[in-house]
Order: C-alpha cells, then sequence, then structure tokens
C-alpha cells in the first residue's frame, strides 16, 4: 500500500538524507544540525506498579496495581493482561482478577513527617505522596548520568528522560575507526568530503530495529515481559537484509543503542526496573520509537526507515498534533494519517494556519530541532496540594492542611539539598480555591533556614492562612475552600560557603531569630576566607534559569488546575472538567497541560516574541487569580493552543 507512495514522498524526508563528511563527524559544535545526531527517549514500564514492586520485593510477574483512593494510577504488565487499565475502578480490577496485588499509594497524615502506606488512608484525611516514585526516579537518572558521563540527559518526566548520545557516540565512532579522524590526502573536497563507506552493522542484540519496508517484513508482534530474556536475546537484527542503505549514521544509531542496551541492563541490575527505550534522529522521533514496542524494549528508528513509519501514523496520534490543531486539520483536508498531510504544500498549510505552520510541515517529516537540554534544579518551585472532596468551610480547618502540605515540602526540600544543600527557597506561596471559581493566593519571602523542618513551614503557611482567609472569628461571610496548595517558588543557590551567614542575612532580614543562628552554626563550619566578597547568589548561566513548564507531578495527579512556570499563567480545566471524577480529571489535566506546553513549543520554534514566553512575574500579593482569562486574539498557529 505504501509502496506505490514512497517513491512520491521520499523527496519530502530530504533532509534526513544528507551525505555525512569529515567535517560533519570532526565538528564537535553542529548541535541540532549534526547529521550524525542520536538521541533516545526512556520510559519506566508501569512506573509506579514497578517502583511497589521492587519497594515489597514481589516478583515481577505478579498482577499488582497502584490505588489511589479507588481508582488505579498504575497497573503493570501482568496485570494488563486481564484487561485491567488505569481508568478502572479497584472493584472492577479485583473482579477481573481475584489474586490482584494491590498496593494504595502512601498518603502524608497529619502529624506524622514522613508518608506512609498507612492502613485505610482516606481522601478526607490523608493526602497522596508520590515522593517514593520520585526518589527512585532519581536514581534511575543518576545511573544514566553515571553510566554517560558525557551524554547530555533531560528529564522529561518522572518516569522519562531523553538522551543525547551525540557526542559519546562520535567519540566511539573515532576509537572505533580510526581512519576516519584524518581527512586522507586524495579526498576530493578535503574536509567536505563524503566519509568512506560505512562498516556494516551487526543489530543482534540491539533491539528492535524498524522495518524501512514493513508490508515486506513478517514483523515479530509478541512482546517479552520477562527481564531475564532481555530485548536483545529475543530481537530480530538486520531487518530490512539491505546493507547497500547502511549509513554513518545507522553507525551512529548502533553504537547508541549499545550504550542504551547497557545502561538499562544495569538499572534493571542494580535497582529492579525495567524500561522502554526508544532510539532515533531527535526527540520527537525518539519519543514515538519508545512506545513501537514496549515493555523492556528498545527499538531503533533508522532513517531510511523514518518515512513508513511516520506516513500511516493517525496524525492526532501525535503529541503535538493530539489538540484543537489535530481538529483543526483533520476537518480543514479531510484527512487522518501523516501520509495524508504530506500532499498539503507548505505554502497552503501556511496560508491556512499561519506563518508558523512551517512547524507543523516539518514534524509530519520527522524534523525536530529542539534540543536535549539538562533542566538545572536551580530556580524551579515545589507544589504540593490538595483537593478537598469535603471543603473547607471553617478557617480553623486549615491548619490541618496547612500541616500535611508543609510536610511534604519539608520532605521534599531537605531530599533535595541531600545533593545540593544551599538550595533556598526564597518566597512560600499559599493559594487557596474557593468553590470552583475562584482563586487567591499570597506569598511571603522565605527565610533562609538550615534546618527546614515541618514546623517552620506550617508557621509560615499558617501566617498566609490567616491573612488570606481569617480567623473564624474574623470571617464574617461563609467559605466553601476546595483546594489548598502550598508551594515553594524561586528556588535558588545561596551560596554559604562563600559568606559568612550574618554578612548573607543582612541582605534578606530572618524572620526568625532561631532559624539564623542554626544556619549560622552550620554555615560557620563551611565558610572560606573569601567571606563578604562574593555576592550571596551564584551567578546562574542563562541556560540554568530556563523556566521548567511543568509544574510538580504532584499537585498534576489531583489537581484541576496548574500555573505555567513559563508565562506564569493559571490553567484550568472547565468547571465540568474539574468535578470529574480524580483519575479522569488528572488524565484531562495531563492533556491539557500538554497542549499548553504545545503552545509555548509552537511560540519557541516560530522565534516569537509574544508576551507569553516574557519571564514570569510574581504576582502581587493577595491578587485573585480569575481563571480563564479572555485570551488576546491570536494570530496564525497560536489559536491552536491553550493559553488560558
Ligand atoms: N500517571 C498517573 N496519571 C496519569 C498518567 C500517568 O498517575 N494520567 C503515573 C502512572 O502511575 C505511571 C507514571 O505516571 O506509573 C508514568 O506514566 P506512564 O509512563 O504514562 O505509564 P506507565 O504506568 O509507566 O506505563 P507504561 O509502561 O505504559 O509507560
Ligand atoms: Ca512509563
Ligand atoms: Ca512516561
Amino acid at each position: 500500500m505504501w509502496k506505490g507512495k514512497s517513491k512520491a514522498i521520499i523527496s519530502d524526508f530530504e533532509d534526513i538524507h544528507r551525505i555525512i563528511t569529515y567535517r560533519h563527524l570532526l565538528s564537535q559544535n553542529l548541535g541540532v544540525k549534526d547529521p550524525l545526531r542520536v538521541v533516545a527517549l526512556c520510559d519506566s514500564d508501569a512506573f509506579y506498579a514497578a517502583c511497589e514492586q521492587v519497594r515489597l520485593g514481589l516478583d515481577p510477574a505478579l498482577p499488582l496495581v497502584v490505588q489511589q483512593w479507588d481508582s488505579l494510577i498504575a497497573v503493570n504488565y501482568p496485570a494488563r493482561k486481564y484487561g485491567i487499565t488505569r481508568m478502572e475502578k479497584i472493584s472492577e480490577a479485583k473482579r477481573k482478577c481475584p489474586e490482584l496485588v494491590v498496593v494504595h499509594v502512601a498518603t502524608y497524615k497529619e502529624g506524622e513527617a514522613e508518608p506512609s502506606y498507612w492502613e485505610n488512608p482516606d481522601t478526607l484525611t490523608h493526602k497522596v505522596s508520590l515522593d517514593h516514585y520520585r526518589r527512585e526516579s532519581m536514581k534511575i537518572i543518576q545511573m544514566f548520568k553515571d553510566g554517560l558521563p558525557t551524554a547530555e540527559i533531560e528529564k522529561a518526566s518522572i518516569d522519562e528522560a531523553f538522551i543525547d548520545f551525540t557526542r559519546p557516540v562520535r567519540d566511539e565512532i573515532l576509537k572505533r575507526y580510526p581512519y576516519l579522524a584524518q581527512v586522507p590526502p586524495d579526498a576530493p573536497n578535503g574536509l567536505d568530503s563524503p566519509l568512506p563507506p560505512p562498516p556494516p552493522i551487526c543489530w543482534d542484540n540491539l533491539g528492535t530495529v524498524i522495518p524501512a519496508h514493513p508490508n515486506e517484513e513478517q514483523l515479530d508482534g509478541s512482546s517479552t515481559t520477562e527481564p531475564q530474556e532481555d530485548v536483545g536475546a529475543s530481537e530480530t537484527g538486520a531487518v530490512d537484509g539491505d546493507d547497500s542503505s547502511t549509513t554513518w549514521h545507522d553507525v551512529a544509531l548502533s553504537v547508541a543503542a549499545e550504550f542504551m542496551m547497557n545502561v538499562r541492563h544495569e538499572v534493571y541490575a542494580k535497582l529492579g526496573y525495567t524500561l522502554s527505550a526508544g532510539i532515533a534522529r531527535n526527540k520527537f522521533l525518539a519519543k514515538l520509537t519508545a512506545s513501537y514496542k514496549k515493555p523492556n524494549n528498545q527499538s531503533v528508528l533508522r532513517d531510511v526507515a523514518i518515512p513508513n513509519y511516520l506516513t500511516p501514523m493517525p496524525f492526532q496520534k501525535i503529541r503535538f498534533l493530539g489538540g484543537k490543531l489535530g481538529k483543526a486539520l483533520a476537518q480543514e483536508y479531510d484527512v487522518s494519517t501523516v501520509g495524508d498531510l504530506l500532499t498539503i504544500s507548505l505554502d497552503e498549510m501556511q496560508r491556512k494556519f499561519g506563518e508558523n505552520s512551517i512547524w507543523v510541515y516539518e514534524i509530519l517529516r520527522g524534523i525536530d530541532r529542539s534540543e536535549v537540554k539538562e533542566k538545572s534544579a536551580v530556580n524551579k518551585s515545589m507544589l504540593a496540594s490538595k483537593n478537598l472532596l469535603h471543603p473547607v468551610t471553617k478557617p480553623s480547618q486549615g491548619h490541618h492542611w496547612i500541616r500535611v502540605l508543609a510536610a511534604e515540602l519539608a520532605l521534599r526540600l531537605n531530599e533535595a539539598r541531600e545533593n545540593i544543600p544551599a538550595l533556598w527557597p526564597k518566597t512560600i506561596v499559599l493559594h487557596v480555591r474557593h468553590g470552583y471559581d475562584s482563586s487567591r493566593s499570597k506569598q511571603a519571602a522565605f527565610p533562609f533556614t538550615r534546618n527546614v523542618t515541618v514546623d517552620v513551614i506550617a508557621a509560615a503557611g499558617d501566617k498566609l492562612w490567616k491573612e488570606l482567609v481569617g480567623t473564624d472569628s474574623s470571617r464574617s461571610t461563609p467559605i466553601s475552600i476546595t483546594s489548598v496548595q502550598l508551594s515553594f517558588t524561586g528556588i535558588e543557590l545561596a551560596e554559604t560557603g562563600q559568606r559568612n551567614i550574618e554578612g548573607f542575612l543582612k541582605a534578606r532580614p530572618p524572620v526568625s531569630g532561631d532559624q539564623s543562628s542554626a544556619a549560622a552554626g552550620s554555615t560557620k563550619r563551611k565558610r572560606d576566607e573569601r567571606e563578604f566578597s562574593e555576592p550571596p547568589f551564584v551567578q546562574l548561566a542563562a541556560e540554568d534559569v530556563r523556566e521548567d513548564v511543568k509544574v510538580s507531578e504532584t499537585s498534576a495527579r489531583v489537581e484541576t488546575s496548574f500555573v505555567c512556570k513559563r508565562c506564569g499563567k493559571r490553567v484550568a480545566l472547565s468547571d465540568v472538567d474539574a468535578s470529574a471524577e480524580d483519575a479522569i480529571a488528572r488524565d484531562m489535566l495531563a492533556a491539557l497541560r500538554m497542549e499548553h506546553e504545545d503552545f509555548h513549543f509552537a511560540q519557541e520554534l516560530a522565534g516569537q516574541s509574544e508576551d507569553v514566553s516574557a519571564p514570569r512575574k510574581i504576582r502581587p500579593s493577595d491578587t485573585p487569580v480569575t481563571k480563564r482569562k479572555v485570551p488576546k486574539v491570536k494570530e496564525g498557529i497560536a489559536r491552536f493552543f491553550t493559553q488560558r
């Protein structure tokens, strides 16, 4: 079916059929334009479920689900064999599989500094904790970093990371084929001469190679669930049997696949987690490739296989095109697959969807110029939130939730400080939602404190609560608070090693004397002779202060809105959507966040400088946050992305 078409479309994919020269190979800084670029996306299989299976030391073959109140938030692969999905109620899942292992996610309870696996957690008194999963996620990322010291690694979500293999792979190619390091004297164009033909590649044990011509291949669709029989052992080798098409980029992919395989084996051996990975020439393709075959598998998308991999794909399945834009494209042209859209010329697309639709045009052709870049722990925020099934109706009821949320923030900050001891949240923000339509927030400077305890945070939170909500006696109008969020924002590095705490605090007055003396004690031990001579904050490189669009994973699971850290705007589900049950609201919010991120993505690609990309400004204290502001009239493609 695709055969006839493939000739016609191959020219669309020309960008990926570039001749690789000595200059390409020997240049170090070609960035996203590097024709030898190799990127992987690595995603943990049934992540929360795997975390619980490992924590409890259970047999990975047992069907297991993770429960949150009476919904499911993770279903392992053995449980999926019974037809159990994440959208189900616990009772339904148990009916399908009576021997199902059910683990309720850990929760915080007032008065406890740490979350725990309580007997009968109740949404009316407890709060979900994803801390264990976050910690396990950090361990996996750390193993990637240790195993691949020269690769760039970007954590993309709680269980995913992009790995840019370009540098380690180039080093390895030069090591294996040292003759490539010198341009031969008889090369016709010096550095710009093409490299000699690549060696044949043995793809055995490197994962599943996506066939270039799927209709001609016999695909083995079975999936491996036994980690022991990992990928390599049961995988097919050179699927195409067509070595004439082998390129140096394929060599690069195969080297990356080898590295990836080793790292995955190590993560399994040391931590017990199976991972699925996609290896391709950019982030977009790596992500698509990762889901080619799951679980416990890695797939490789060779350049030659890109056209036939992309063309039959329903384009609305592509992350960037899942929202309004995808719908509009489908309607405008009455089409459904990527291949259908390839017939639309760039001119035509730009006429209907604006200049910026060039990124759609490119994505459809497998082109993605976004970088893999590690996000700094600095300048992030930490947010703990709780949706209240039974709204708070008296100001005095707030203290319970402030303490529960403070416990989560304390734990997360102190854990982050294990790696970066001088992390300091400059601001604490309390955010409450009344009913479904109005939200208010108030913030205050957070004192630099070496020992940030639940009590310290709760005291600051209580103070904000009093200012924002009042007290039982001061409050005359009735209240109905449906959500409480406590967050740290503007997390920076206080460079305690270079300045003593007194000088430091002059720049920023402490709120409480106790805290400053505690801080002074520990700082004095560390200070060096240059005290007073340095600014209190480490100057951050421009890329370190880059904002991270994702809000805390915790809030995402239970919230109905989020604040985009890129534009500072609150993006919320509609009232109807927000009142859906937790699991559904969670999915809808995830979709909304993606759509919003895609909006920024589109903006970024288009290099536009609309106000949305302006640096975030912290809202003045006590400003009511109105949801669903009327957006500015947007031009071109931007109107297809959520910017509320
Ligand atoms: N998650 C969630 N709510 C969602 C989506 C994801 O709570 N709407 C959690 C899941 O519990 C999951 C983790 O985030 O364990 C990672 O999500 P994802 O990778 O989408 O699913 P997995 O459960 O890891 O399954 P898969 O093997 O398909 O990746
Ligand atoms: Ca996953
Ligand atoms: Ca994932």
